[in-house]
This record gives C-alpha cells, structure tokens and sequence, in this order.
C-alpha cells in the first residue's frame, strides 16, 4: 500500500515508517521537523515533505497528488505536564490540526486513516485492566484533545466514509536497531533512567511514592515500539472501523522500571523522591484481547527487561542521539 506517515520523523513514526518499508510497503513522510529528526527518516523512505499539519494548502495538495491508501497520524504533542500548563497547544495542534489532515484525507479520498490515540483518554479509568469500553474521562488537556479527534474521526466516517482505527497506546517504550527515543527536552521515565546509566543525570527522580499502589509509586503498561508498529500495519488493512487498547497486559511500577534499568545496565542508577507531577493517574494498565482478536495483533516483547535492553543498545550506539 502507498501510505502518508504524518509525524514520520518523531520516535513512534520513524519506528513505524522503517516497519512498513520493512513489510513492503511505500511510504511518503510528513513531518515540520519540529520534534522530529530528519535522521530518523529511513532513507528508503520515497519522498519527503517538510510541512505543517497546519497549513491546509499544503496537505490538500500532497494528498490529492499522492493518491494514498492510508495515512498514519503521528503528528501531535504529547506531554502530560506540558498539556496541564498550556493546554492550548494541545488543543490547537491535536484536534485543529488534526481536522485540517481529516479534511485532506477526504479531499484526496483516501480510504483509511490509522490514529495515535492513548491510554490518556481514559484519565482514572473506573476499572483495570482498561477496555475498549472503559469509559473516557481524561484527567489532562493532553488526553482530551486525542479524545475529541477520535470523535471527529467518527463524525468523518459516518459522513464521508473515512475509514479510521484509533489505537490507543500505554507507555510507547523500546527502540529498532537503527532509531530510537530522542525528544528534545526529555521527560519519560525509560530514556531519563537510562540518562543516569549513561553519566549525563545524577539521579532519577520519582515523581511520588504516596499513590495507592503497592510500592506507593505509579504504575504504566509499558509496550515495545516495534510492537506498536505491528498493530498499526494490521490496522490499516483490517475491514472495519474500531478503537483498540494497546499494552502488555503487565503494570510496572516507576520502582520497578529503575530496578529492571539497573539489572539491564549493571548501574546503581540513584534515585530520589520528589513531589507528586499534575496529571499523573496512579496506574493504566490495558487489556488488548480486542486487538489480538480483530486485527491479529500477536506482541512479541512483553517484559521490562527486554524492552530497556533495545533502548540501551540505541542509546550506546547513539549517546547523543541524533545529534552528531
Ligand atoms: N516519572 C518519574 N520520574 C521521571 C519521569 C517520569 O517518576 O523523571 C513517572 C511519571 O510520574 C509516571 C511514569 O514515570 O508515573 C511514566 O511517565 P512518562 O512521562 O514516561 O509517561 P506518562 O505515563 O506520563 O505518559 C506516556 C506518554 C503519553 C501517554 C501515556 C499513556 O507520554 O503520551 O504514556 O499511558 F498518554
């Protein structure tokens, strides 16, 4: 299939591009560079365009001449803390932007439309694991701007039959062999532990350790990136419409996290307790027998060890990044 990866050159784009390259297929990549790297576009890659999802000419333009199958939606921010200070950001690119792309998508009639949606749409889910039918209730501007797009996507399908999968990601974690994780002004948990491995922090900070958990510290479903391609070259193909939950299944606490970093990496890793970070809820956890049923999604990396392992390796070939 010929496929627009939008956001093809931030750390799940990139993985996926190289992914369905990788499976055969042909793909152009959209990306403003603005956190992107255009190092971690695949050279096999056959065009690139440097563009903003919102400048409406543009993107009419590319995808009435490109003739695309399927788009790939990558293209958004994604910090909880930021979104909790300004929330307009989020609202402006993820969900105005996003109908800009949505619009062109229809201009261009490609048929289907594959979006990075989160666990962040479910805020304090009311049950765990996490269903498809846990009710939404996000908790941070973050994770309702990726909510309200999922149901522009629906209002798109009903109206102009725009096919559309929204899947919804717990912790994006992992690297490929050749790209990984390089966000400018780094928060995550995996590639700020590993950072103290690596002799450029002191310590790790644990960001509460009174949550009603059983460490007293948050608990995430931390999925390999190479697992999420996966879904997302299944979901371009499946017949139908649906929204899935994509995670392992295993909740790891951010205790847990430094303690498998210290078994990859041999380091002491120092850590220390700080406040409590707005918009955290305590634990996500998803149940993805929906995807495994209707797309055939199989995941091959369920454990921390395996997942901290690929990053490390990237991040020793690329101390840097993908700064030179
Ligand atoms: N954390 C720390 N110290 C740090 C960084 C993070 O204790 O220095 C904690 C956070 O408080 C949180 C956990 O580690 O409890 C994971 O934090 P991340 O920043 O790595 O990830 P988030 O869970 O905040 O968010 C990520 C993505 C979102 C997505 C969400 C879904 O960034 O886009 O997962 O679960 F919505």
């Amino acid at each position: 299939m010929k496929v627009l990866v939008c956001g093809g050159a931030g750390y799940i784009g990139s993985i996926c591009n190289e992914y369905l390259i990788d499976h055969g297929h042909q793909t152009v990549v959209f990306d403003s560079l603005i956190l992107g790297h255009a190092e971690a576009i695949d050279p096999r890659t056959s065009e690139f365009i440097q563009g903003d999802l919102a400048d409406r000419d543009l993107l009419t333009k590319t995808m009435v001449n490109g003739k695309f199958d399927a788009i790939m939606h990558f293209a958004a921010f994604s910090l909880v803390g930021e979104s909790m200070k300004d929330p307009g950001k989020y609202f402006r690119n993820n969900l105005a932007n996003g109908i800009n792309l949505a619009d062109a998508a229809v201009a261009g009639n490609v048929k289907v439309i594959v979006f990075s949606s989160t666990a962040a749409t479910f805020g304090e889910p009311e049950e765990i694991p996490i269903r498809e039918t846990t009710r939404q209730q996000p908790i941070n501007p973050y994770g309702e701007s990726k909510l309200c797009f999922e149901k522009v996507l629906h209002w798109y399908q009903q109206i102009h039959g725009l096919r559309y999968v929204a899947l919804r990601y717990f912790n994006a974690a992992g690297a490929s062999a050749n790209y990984g994780e390089h966000h400018i002004n780094e928060t995550h948990l995996i590639p700020l532990v590993l950072q103290v491995a690596q002799g450029k922090r002191e310590k790790i900070m644990i960001y509460g350790d009174d949550y009603e958990t059983p460490d007293g510290t948050c608990i995430r479903d931390y999925i390999h990136i190479i697992d999420l391609a996966q879904a997302h070259m299944l979901a371009m193909s499946a017949p139908n419409c649906g929204h899935y939950n994509l995670g392992t299944g295993n909740g790891l606490s951010v205790k847990e996290i430094i303690e498998s970093a210290r078994r990859v990496t041999g380091h002491a890793i120092p850590s220390e307790i700080s406040p409590r970070r707005a918009g955290d809820p305590p634990r996500l956890i998803a149940c993805s027998d929906l995807a495994k049923k209707e797309l055939g999604w199989k995941p091959q990396f369920e454990d921390a060890d395996t997942i901290i392992e690929s990053v490390w390796k990237w991040m020793k070939k690329h101390p840097n990044g993908y700064n030179a």
